[in-house]
């Protein structure tokens, strides 16, 4: 057998992924389910087909792999991946390695780890973020699994990764569904980035009454500042793409509901699980999901119109400021990230690395940016920091752009304009920065009703209120 590696699913990330591994000298079997997409990958390989070993059926593809064989798998989340172990279990021997490579849901890579148990096989649950251009050319990489399972892969995954200042985007998390669970939460500050980006867009656009072309000046000239990513370059480019059929910029021709596939969902249902807020991540799939319901809001557009006209007040605001709220909403979205894999290290055992986490996301995904570098720096300077916006430099960051987001967020809310990421990042700094909250009236609501019992300021234990019959 002359492969080192195997990935199994030749859809564009898997292929993409071959390709890659074959490009940086090993060689590599791959096999889908349908034989013809199986064959046309291979005749398209090129000069990289000589590191390619093609295979019609599994038992060929794993005949193909020197043991103990790494396995990548590369189908569509779910069932398939559920299937395709299936068939690979009586195949492979003791040692050998299956990779799910894929966007699983963490849980049912739990579920994987527990099921191969005592299997002899080894598992890995793999997230990639870059897309097909991160497949092919350098992805980061985000492993959950036995360490040593890790050190066995370790070479050939960060050759394949992404580098940053040489640094490779490629790292181990933790055991059994770490990374995952990272590539989830990555996937929501995605989802959040975003969002916002659409955000400040949509004031551009309705309230500016700037076209496509100049508001893509403006994120052109932002990408040379502190919000220095890749979101905010293709955001340029997209916007200055024209149809060709219409010669209109293509944004405007583009339907105004988005999909999605589940990551950003399950972002938020396991912030809520634990019990961590992350309001900027919820805020954008919530939006998602409501831009979805168009007739419903076409409607409701014809039943209400579009409120705040009169406050109109053009002029007022201006594009630095929405630069500044956006840098503060994205202080928000990355600090309730953080929070929410700090609480699931916790709660799954991982010890999960947060400065190895910013670093493998500084190139090769969607959201490698600047802002990532900086916080590679913050969890390496004050690795146990409750929250990313206590540490000194987000700290300061948030204090130089909050009057900003205030102001937009104001704004907004005043002319109609929909910032629900941006107002949910500003509602949870206002909430975690105030001492005195509200929730004392809350409580004492709850022992009312049901005589849940409160704690006092001023002495120990639960107490109950003199609600005098009534409660
Ligand atoms: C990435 C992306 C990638 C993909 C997701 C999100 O990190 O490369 O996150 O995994 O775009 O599937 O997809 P949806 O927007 O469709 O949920």
């Amino acid at each position: 057998a002359a492969a080192e590696i195997g990935v199994i699913g030749l859809g564009v990330m898997g292929a993409n992924l071959a390709l890659n591994i074959a490009d940086n000298g090993y060689h590599v079997a791959v096999f889908n389910r349908t034989a013809a997409r199986t064959e046309e990958f291979a005749a398209a390989a090129g000069s990289l087909g000589d590191r390619v070993t093609a295979c019609a059926t599994l038992e060929d593809f794993v005949a193909a792999i020197r043991p103990p064989r790494p396995v990548i798998i590369m189908v569509k989340a779910g069932e398939p991946v559920d299937q395709q172990i299936a068939a690979l279990k009586p195949l492979l021997e003791a040692n050998d390695i299956i990779i799910d490579a894929g966007n699983a849901n963490f849980r049912d890579t739990m579920r994987r780890f527990t099921d191969l148990d005592g299997s002899g096989l080894t598992f890995i649950g793999m997230g990639v973020s870059g897309g097909e251009e991160g497949a092919r050319h350098g992805p980061s990489i985000m492993v959950g699994g036995a360490e040593e399972a890790w050190n066995r892969v370790e070479p050939v995954l960060t050759a394949i990764s992404a580098k940053y200042q040489g640094e490779p985007c490629a790292a181990w998390l933790g055991e059994n569904g770490a990374g995952h669970f990272v590539k989830t939460i990555h996937n929501g500050i995605e989802y959040a980035d975003m969002q916002m980006i659409a955000e400040v867009y949509g004031v551009m656009r309705d309230h500016l009454s700037m076209d496509a072309e100049t508001i893509a000046a403006v994120f052109s000239a932002w990408s040379t500042g502190p919000l220095d990513s890749y979101l905010i370059d293709i955001t340029a480019d997209v916007l200055m793409v024209h149809d060709a059929a219409t010669g209109r910029p293509i944004v405007d021709v583009i339907v105004d509901a988005a999909g999605q596939k589940g990551t950003g969902r399950w972002s938020v249902i396991e912030s809520q699980m634990m019990g961590v807020p992350a309001t900027a991540i919820e805020a954008a799939v919530a939006a998602r999901s409501l831009s979805a319901m168009r007739a419903e809001r076409a409607k409701a557009h014809k039943r209400f119109g579009v409120p705040g006209q009169q406050n109109r007040r053009e002029g007022q605001l201006v594009v630095d400021d929405l630069e500044k709220a956006l840098l503060a909403g994205k202080v928000a979205a990355y600090a309730q990230g953080f929070a929410v894999m700090a609480a699931a290290s916790r709660e799954f055992g991982w010890n999960l690395p947060m400065a190895t986490i910013a670093r493998i996301w500084r190139a090769g995904c969607i959201i490698r940016s600047r802002f990532l570098d900086e916080i590679a720096t913050a969890f390496t300077e004050t690795p146990d920091v409750e929250n990313l916006v206590l540490s000194p430099a987000f700290s300061s960051m948030l204090v130089e752009t909050d009057p900003y987001l205030r102001r937009i967020v104001a704004e907004a809310a005043l002319n109609g304009l929909p910032v629900p990421a941006l107002a949910g990042a500003l509602g949870y700094f206002d909430t975690y920065r105030r001492e005195r909250g509200t929730a004392n009236l809350i409580q004492a609501q709850r022992d009312f009703f049901g005589a849940h019992g409160f704690e006092r300021l001023d002495a120990d234990g639960e107490h109950h209120g003199p609600w005098g019959g009534q409660g």
